[in-house]
């Protein structure tokens, strides 16, 4: 399914992705991400990333927000929203690209920084000819 960005309720996404950034377990990088993600039947799931004082078992925002929405029955998406600190908006990391690609093929991405920078993007785009299972099936 393709969806137009400008469909997309961004404001309401974007505030909901500031309330999930505001409950981040980020104490080791102090770089807080919030996620919210729109399901095709218009529920908004959220993540956080969840750091762990073993470095590597920490969870991003994007990942949070797509386990959320599987635990709840949905994997279907329409966008997703993106918060985080600093001067530039974020981008999803590749390892989140691919989990989002999983679940695509497209979907819109915005990314807004608190200091007002945004980054409109899509998941084809940020991960063009990803590896799928249409490889294997
Ligand atoms: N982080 C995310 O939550 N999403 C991304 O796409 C990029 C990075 C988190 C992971 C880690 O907790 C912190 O930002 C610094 O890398």
């Amino acid at each position: 399914m393709k969806t137009k960005s400008s469909t997309i309720d961004w404001k309401a996404l974007k505030k909901a992705a500031s309330l999930a950034q505001r409950k981040a377990h980020a104490p080791y990088s102090s770089y807080p991400v919030g996620a919210a993600l729109l399901a095709v039947d218009g529920t908004v799931f959220i993540g956080t990333n969840v750091e762990n004082a073993s470095y590597p078992l920490s969870l991003c925002a994007e990942r949070s927000a797509i386990s959320a929405a599987v635990a709840a029955g949905k994997k279907k998406f329409l966008a997703i929203a993106i918060v985080s600190n600093g001067p530039k908006a974020a981008p999803p990391c590749g390892g989140c690209r691919q989990v989002l690609a999983e679940f695509g093929p497209s979907f819109p991405v915005k990314s807004f920084a608190t200091t007002g920078d945004e980054l409109t993007s899509s998941v084809k785009e940020l991960l063009p000819a990803a590896f799928g299972a249409d490889f294997f099936k």
